[in-house]
């Protein structure tokens, strides 16, 4: 299908026909389409400092890191920044390598965690087929799914209770000294939409500290607001080492992703250099992005407020003059 424009939650294809876009792309345009604040603040930033490497500080993107960290839970106080999703699973499992010292990763089948190298071997899905030579390091474990459960279960609690079970024994099996980290979605997405039930997210975190195991949640798809709050693993509350996110920290309109770190991960290279980072542009939509409308509502709920708004500019259409106001902090 071609797509000629965007505004708020709408599409225009070539004919003319205006389409509600239902999926939000990839489920990355949390704030809808053509936002004027984002595309201002991309507009502003591209004409003052387009580039610069990640070794040196910026204020835009020191902004969006001091934004991020007020929100996310606990001790989750430093941002690495990317440019992607895959990108940032990458790179929480890498830390979580470096810091724990070991090398294998679990993670569940009916999982989707990105396109790259070690991202598409941790997915558990079908799409780690064609890529998966048995070498990664990656083993996976059911999580909990009632609907389809692997475990006989009949309500949630026995779900949860058989689920936590079978983890615990496969990391017995496997070595718990082997085991880096555990990579979970808060809520799975694109492998199918699955709550975790009741005390599962938190078990999974004592197992992790019983055995010495980085907990990365994996937030690419469910956080910034996506279920409500600003992170899915809030409704858990349940704290993890690492948490990935992208898509709805600017809505993908330049690529932007990250890792928030807790203490004590960034204890381990408060003194060891560590490579990579992300483009600017993408910091900068994302530091805008979290100006105005995210310190009016700290529950993730700022979508609500902005549909009359949105509303007015569907109706209207993509030719008509937008309001260029600034939606910086
Ligand atoms: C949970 C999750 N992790 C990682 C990714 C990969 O993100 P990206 O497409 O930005 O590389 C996705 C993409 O859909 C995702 O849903």
């Amino acid at each position: 299908m071609t797509i000629l424009a965007a505004e708020g939650s709408y599409v225009w294809d070539g004919e003319g026909n205006r389409l509600l876009d239902f999926s939000s792309q990839m489920v990355n345009t949390n704030i809808g389409h053509q936002h004027p604040g984002v595309v201002e603040a991309i507009r502003e930033q591209a004409a003052k400092l387009c580039t610069i490497a990640p070794a040196h500080v910026n204020d835009a993107r020191s902004e969006a890191a001091r934004l991020i960290a007020e929100r996310t839970p606990g001790d989750l106080n430093r941002v690495f920044f990317t440019n992607g999703g895959a990108d940032a699973v990458e790179h929480a499992i890498r830390m979580a390598r470096l810091h724990t010292g070991r090398h294998k990763v679990l993670s569940r089948y009916r999982s989707y965690h990105g396109g790259t190298d070690t991202a598409i071997n941790v997915t558990g899905d079908p799409r780690r087929w064609p890529n998966d030579h048995g070498n990664s390091g990656v083993v996976h474990f059911h999580g909990p799914f009632l609907y389809r459960s692997q475990f006989h279960a009949e309500n949630e609690a026995q779900e949860t209770e058989r689920a936590l079970a079978h983890l615990d024994q496969l990391i017995r099996f496997e070595g718990p000294d082997s085991i880096a980290a555990i990579v979970l979605e808060s809520v799975p997405g694109t492998a199918g939409i699955m709550v975790p039930p009741p005390g599962y997210m938190a078990g999974v975190r004592e197992i992790c500290d019983r055995y010495g195991i980085v907990f990365i949640a994996d937030e690419v798809m469910a956080g910034f607001g996506r279920t409500g709050k600003w992170f899915a693993i809030q409704h858990f509350d349940v704290v993890p080492d690492l948490l990935t996110f992208a898509k709805g920290v600017n809505s993908g309109y330049v690529p932007l992703g990250g890792v928030a770190i807790g203490d004590q991960i960034a204890a381990t290279f408060a003194e060891r250099a560590y490579p990579g980072g992300s483009h600017l542009l993408g910091s900068s939509a994302g530091h805008r992005r979290r100006g105005r409308h995210h310190q009016r509502d700290d529950r993730g709920e700022d979508r609500r407020e902005r549909r009359p708004h949105r509303r007015r500019r569907a109706r209207a259409g993509p030719a008509r003059p937008r309001r260029e106001t600034s939606v910086g902090g």
